[in-house]
């Protein structure tokens, strides 16, 4: 039986580079002779797609904190059942630009809600499945919201129009996911220049995930 193909997920906050490296870790990945399917969260199918308008539109109260949760993970569920899981059975390389973390991050350590009860709300969406690799792109909040700043904007503010406050504690809970969890958690430092950041993510596939080629 085939191999199931490895998951990497990119996390971090605004403006820390995950788009912009995800595309290039999937440009190395494919170099090396893989197929790679590269998504996002929140969306990446569909239907999750639509329920993403719902989430990142809008004021930054549109939702209850329970009710965003809620709909993040309906839109998980979508997304690991018809894209996630399928593309990783026909052998793929699957990149998310975010993934649970993010909401651990979001909705746990900025909005407060309980980790215990995000935790059974992945479990809901993902069952088992977890990445086997996670990417950590962490700078300074600042630096991160002027480069979000300057990016097209596109309307999706909803979470860039927090206060600096949410984003600080975004941060320190990404340290603090990947202290709980350093076998499948990365820090990487996103503050140097673009190509040095690849060259770091590529350096930690290749030792993570010997299978990579990288
Ligand atoms: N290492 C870097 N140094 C300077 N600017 C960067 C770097 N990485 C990305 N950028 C720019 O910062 C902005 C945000 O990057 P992006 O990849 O969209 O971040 P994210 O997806 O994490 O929000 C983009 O305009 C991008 O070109
Ligand atoms: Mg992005």
């Amino acid at each position: 039986m085939r191999r199931r193909g490895s998951f990497i997920t990119l996390e971090g906050g605004e403006g820390a580079g995950k788009s912009t490296q995800m595309a290039r870790l999937k440009t190395a990945l494919v170099k090396a002779g893989h197929s790679c399917t590269a998504t996002r969260e929140p969306g990446g199918s569909h239907g999750a797609e639509e329920i993403r308008d719902l989430i990142v539109t809008g004021t930054a109260n549109r939702w209850d904190s329970i009710t965003e949760a809620l709909l993040i993970a309906a839109a998980r569920r979508d997304h690991v059942e018809r894209l996630i899981r399928p593309a990783l059975k026909r052998g793929e390389w699957v990149l998310s630009d975010r993934f649970v973390d993010s909401t651990i991050a979001y909705q746990g350590y900025g909005r407060g809600l309980p980790i215990t009860l995000l935790t059974r709300l992945r479990r809901l969406s993902c069952e088992r499945l977890m990445p086997d690799l996670t990417i950590i792109l962490d700078l300074p909040v600042e630096d991160g919201l002027a480069r979000a700043a300057l990016r097209k904007g596109n309307g999706e503010m909803r979470f860039e129009s927090e206060t600096i406050d949410f984003h600080r504690r975004l941060r320190d809970g990404f340290h603090k996911i990947a202290a709980e969890d350093p076998e499948r958690c990365v820090v990487i430092d996103a503050t140097q220049e673009v190509e040095s950041v690849s060259a770091l993510i590529r350096a930690v596939v290749r030792a993570r995930l010997p299978d990579s080629g990288l």
